[in-house]
């Protein structure tokens, strides 16, 4: 079941910035998001009871960027990104937002397969963007 992060339900942020430390690796990361950008919106997926992935977007009026998309390892390729890239994609539509936009790296090939069978498509290479591996701009229009 997906559901949207309450950006005032502390104890459950609290709670995300544990499970998913390699993604906020900075001390009270996910915190600071929800404290200091009101842009912020964060999505979980929770199987049986269990917080297994998390998508995180800026929703910028009319736009909407991928900060972050993370599945536990152990329950990847179960649908589980997809349902959660499905909820932010119908949300976007019911908002009727122009465009939704994201960073990978070029080399992670799982995420850039799931990003196109989404309808996202490459517009631009930033050369050394991760510690010298180039990443690919991706963006999916919505209109
Ligand atoms: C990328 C990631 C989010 C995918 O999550 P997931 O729950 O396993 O993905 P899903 O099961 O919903 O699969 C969706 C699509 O992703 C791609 N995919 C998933 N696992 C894959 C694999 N092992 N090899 C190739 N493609 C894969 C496929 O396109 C798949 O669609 P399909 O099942 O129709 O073939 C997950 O591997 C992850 O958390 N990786 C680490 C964090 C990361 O890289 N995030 C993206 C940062 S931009």
């Amino acid at each position: 079941m997906v559901q949207l992060v309450n950006n005032s339900d502390e104890k459950l942020i609290d709670q995300l910035q544990v499970i998913f430390n390699e993604v906020y690796d900075q001390k009270d990361g996910l915190k600071k998001e929800f404290l200091f950008n009101p842009y912020t919106q964060v999505y979980i997926d929770i199987e049986d009871g269990q917080i297994v992935g998390l998508i995180h977007i800026n929703a910028i009026y009319d736009r909407y960027e991928i900060n972050n998309l993370f599945v536990l390892e152990d329950f990847r390729s179960k649908g589980i990104a997809s349902k959660l890239m499905e909820k932010v994609i119908e949300e976007g539509q019911n908002k009727k937002i122009q465009n939704i936009t994201l960073e990978v790296r070029i080399d992670n090939y799982r995420a850039i397969s799931l990003y196109k069978k989404y309808g996202f498509v490459a517009k631009s290479v930033r050369k050394s963007y991760y510690n010298g591996i180039d990443g690919v701009l991706m963006e999916k229009e919505m209109m």
